[in-house]
């Protein structure tokens, strides 16, 4: 553990002609300039791995050229006022020329709490004529577009500048290494005096939490640690985090105030919201400017309707259903009542007799004679369907969402291949399609028609975890009746989190019957379904 040391006489004070720079922290690293530079490149691009203050940042501009004047009066997203602090002639460097200018603006992740800013980074390369032989030096640096500490927003460190300087000096003859190490230093607002030296302690903890962020990037990437989990490959992450923003004003308080499960509030609410955003922007690319009117919605499995409620007032129509209805059903306004209903879905494809058998089992054991009246009287009904049963065929073109549904996981891209529906699938416990809990076989990835999968890198393989099975199985579903599936690491609060999107479907290898058929049928899945709404009721699920 490192602590802190105490702010010394910067060497920055050196290279800059502003005295003003102190040194609050120096490190040594066991990496080149090289990694350096990409770590640094790195946590620019990404600051909301620092903290969780700050969604993400966007890239007003990213300019290599050594005269930025001309690229910044082209620059619409910076205001006029704010351009001296990019041109930053106050920034220049003795012995350094400057290599590349990032403009970035941090998106807070409460916007109703704190306030977006930009920030020009600077990074600075040695002038060939000043170097020394052995000796090598990187600089990059960080300036608030701010003229004082009120003018910054609290996740920002309130000082003016803050300085990575990486040096490389040559080590030890008879050990031929070289010795790396690393300084962050701050140019305050106002020049530290005895009395008011303006160091606090809040500002050297950022400062050692940034390097310590440096120190374990850098290691990373030396070990050749890649990053495994690559998001935003479907939908923008911008798109889908501004929609996030505008959802969770709308939402996010109305829903939690009125929660009435037992469960968290935060956690479903904040998830479905989240869910909510990356839909209406995949809807946003597959229906709108004139690719067609949207096919509306179905949630199979909705659980307590958040999502359908969420989506339903965005404007979408669509509906949702469930073994079980919930409590929550009850806080929604009337709409979204009349688009939730209780339903147990037992695939049309397992045969009329089935669900004849099963209702009337279950009627029995109930001993709810409507339901068998019902039962019996729906039954003689073209369609097959009952009070209280859906057979998973939906209008042509239903958006299906399939999140966290359990049971109906491997069903999902079969019914959708029967209504010629896309999808969305967010696998979560693994069961096989008669509905009994499974764990599927550890599988090599195809990579035929699974787009991403390349991207992703580390997907092709042997896949070992249960989770990374299930995904597995029910993707090779998908394809093996002609989806092409997309993979979409979604950023919801759960470790369930990988997207399975369906929304372009060929001819396919193998048919519904086929695939249904290789995976043992759905013996007893009626049964099951029946017997999970009745497990449900006395559990009390929220
Ligand atoms: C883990 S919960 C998820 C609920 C919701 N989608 C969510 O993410 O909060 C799985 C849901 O699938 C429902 N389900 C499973 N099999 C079903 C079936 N055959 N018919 C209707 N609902 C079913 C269960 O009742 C349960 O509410």
């Amino acid at each position: 553990m490192h602590e802190p040391a105490s702010p010394t006489t910067s060497k920055l004070q050196y290279f800059n002609r502003d005295q003003g720079w102190i040194q609050v922290h120096e490190r040594p690293c066991p990496f080149h300039s090289q990694t350096f530079l990409d770590t640094m490149q790195e946590m620019v691009l990404n600051p909301n791995y620092n903290t969780s203050w700050i969604l993400r940042a966007d890239i007003l501009l990213d300019s290599r050229s050594d005269d930025i004047s001309e690229e910044l009066s082209c620059c619409s997203l910076l205001k006029e006022e704010e351009r001296t602090y990019v041109l930053a002639p106050e920034f220049e460097m003795r012995g350094f020329v400057r290599s590349r200018t990032v403009v970035r603006r941090f998106i807070p992740r409460n916007p109703q709490r704190d306030k977006a800013t930009n920030q020009t980074c600077l990074f600075f390369e040695e002038r060939v004529e000043d170097r020394v032989l052995g000796n090598l030096k990187t600089l990059v640096v960080y300036i608030a577009h701010a003229a004082s500490t009120e003018e910054l927003p609290y996740y920002l460190p309130a000082v003016k500048g803050v300085a990575f300087l990486y040096e490389e000096t040559p080590g030890p003859i008879e050990e031929l290494e070289s010795i790396q190490k690393i300084s962050i230093h701050y140019l305050l607002f106002t020049p530290s005096t005895i009395e008011s030296p303006g160091m606090t302690t809040r500002l050297e903890r950022t400062a050692l939490r940034l390097m310590d962020r440096i120190i374990k990037v850098g290691n990373g990437s030396i070990r050749g640690y890649e990053k495994k989990v690559h998001h935003d490959l479907v939908v923008p992450r911008e798109r889908s985090q501004d929609t996030y923003l505008k959802l969770r004003v709308r939402h996010a308080k109305r829903l939690m105030d009125s929660w009435v499960e037992k469960t968290d509030p935060k956690k479903h609410v904040f998830e479905d919201i989240l869910i909510a955003a990356f839909l209406i922007e995949l809807w946003e690319d597959m229906y709108r400017s004139g690719k067609g009117e949207f096919p509306g919605f179905v949630d199979i499995g909705c659980g307590n309707g958040v999502l359908v409620d969420i989506l339903l007032r965005e404007g979408y129509k669509g509906y949702g259903f469930d073994a079980r209805r919930r409590m929550t059903w009850k806080i929604f306004e009337r709409e979204t009542q009349e688009c939730l209903s209780e339903k147990v879905l037992i695939p049309w494809v397992l045969g009329d007799e089935m669900i004849k058998a099963a209702a009337l089992a279950e009627a029995e054991a109930e001993g709810i004679k409507q339901l068998r009246i019902a039962a019996e009287e729906n039954l003689q009904l073209e369609g097959g369907i009952m009070a209280g049963i859906h057979d998973g065929r939906f209008q042509e073109g239903t958006f299906i969402i399939s999140n966290h549904a359990d049971e109906l996981t491997g069903w999902t891209p079969l019914l959708a291949k029967a209504s010629n529906s896309p999808f969305l699938i967010i696998p979560c416990c693994s069961h096989d399609l008669s509905g009994d809990k499974h764990r599927h076989k550890s599988t090599v990835i195809k990579t035929g028609a699974v787009e991403n999968v390349d991207k992703l890198g580390t997907r092709i393989g042997t896949i070992s975890s249960e989770y990374a099975s299930l995904v597995e199985w029910t993707a090779t579903i998908a394809q093996d009746v002609g989806y092409v599936v997309e993979r979409e690491v979604m950023r919801i609060p759960s470790t369930r989190n990988i997207g399975l999107i369906g929304r372009k479907c060929g001819d396919g290898e193998m048919s519904v019957g086929e695939v249904l058929e290789r995976e043992g049928g759905g013996v007893g899945w009626a049964d099951k379904a029946f017997a999970l709404r009745r497990m449900q009721l006395q559990k009390g699920h929220g």
